[in-house]
């Protein structure tokens, strides 16, 4: 689907955005839709030779983009990041706070540093994340989209230490949404359902249970990265100038029934290991 079939192919010219974890996944998805509307992007990510490949993709679609090596539990490195993407392509007008780590493992064998790893990336992460671009956004009036998930809002099997982070997300892109309105600043988040061919999908969905999962999802299918990235657009653009402490689900029905389906399959694919 050719995005500026449906939406003004300037629609973020002159606009900046910045994805952490943008080299990969969804949040590369994410870059190349706002790329493709117009944008000037920034991304960050942990491996210098994802975020060249990456930036290659952004600016075949017409982009001009910022890379720069920052992990987001890194506070300076980011602040640093966003620096450097005001000099080369002006202030941030909107965030999106996409870096992540997961995979599964039953809570009584998680560590505590596997949980606290995954809570630092996804949740310390994301605060960091919106707090160094505090003037970025002040500045813009911009907006922020946090990635949230399903399992913010409902228990999956071997997903404890993800649940919490991401609930946390949600809690503080509420907060956020609250105290930064009157600077003119927007938070939402995005809560994903299983999207195909990304890093998640391979750590959450093994590809020995992949149809099951399949077959429980409403819509019938799984998502791809331009689901997400549609829903990135249409939040960042001036259509959802009064959206701000929405959390947006696009997962095709996924978490209507809760994770039963989804637990009790995992559940099963772990133990037989
Ligand atoms: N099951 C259980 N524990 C695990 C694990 C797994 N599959 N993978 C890592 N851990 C634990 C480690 O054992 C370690 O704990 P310990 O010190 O008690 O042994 C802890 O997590 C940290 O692991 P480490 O590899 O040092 O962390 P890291 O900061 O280098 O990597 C991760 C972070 C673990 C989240 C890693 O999977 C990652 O980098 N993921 C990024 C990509 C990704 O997950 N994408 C999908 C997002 S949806």
């Amino acid at each position: 689907m050719k995005l500026s079939e449906f939406w003004p192919s300037s629609l973020f010219e002159d606009k900046t955005v910045f994805v952490t974890g943008g080299g990969s996944g969804i949040n590369l998805g994410i870059a190349r839709s706002f790329a493709a509307l117009g944008a000037r992007v920034g991304i960050c990510g942990r491996t210098a030779e994802k975020l060249e490949a990456a930036a290659g993709e952004l600016e075949a679609l017409g982009a001009d983009v910022t890379i720069a090596v920052a992990d987001v539990r890194d506070f300076d490195a980011l602040a640093a990041a966003f620096e450097k993407t005001r000099e080369e392509l002006g202030p941030i007008d909107c965030l999106v706070c996409g870096a992540a780590g997961n995979f599964l493992s039953p809570a009584e064998a998680l560590s505590p540093n596997g949980f606290k790893s995954v809570v630092d990336i996804d949740l310390l992460g994301s605060f960091n994340s919106a707090r160094a671009a505090f003037d970025h956004l002040r500045e813009t009036k911009g907006s922020i989209i946090f990635i949230s998930a399903g399992q913010a809002f409902t228990p999956y099997y071997g997903q404890v230490h993800a649940g919490a982070a991401k609930a946390g997300i949600d809690n503080l892109m509420r907060n956020l949404a609250l105290e930064w309105g009157r600077f003119g600043i927007r938070s939402n988040s995005i809560a994903p359902g299983p999207i195909e061919g990304t890093e998640g999908f391979r750590r959450l969905a093994p590809a020995s249970v992949a149809d099951q999962l399949k077959a429980s999802i409403p819509i019938g299918r799984f998502g791809s990265v331009e689901d997400i990235g549609q829903a990135a657009v249409f939040l960042a653009s001036p259509m959802a100038s009064f959206i701000t402490g929405s959390l947006l689900v696009v997962d095709g029905g996924q978490n209507l029934p809760g994770s039963g389906v989804y637990s009790q399959v995992i559940m099963k694919a772990m133990s037989t290991k």
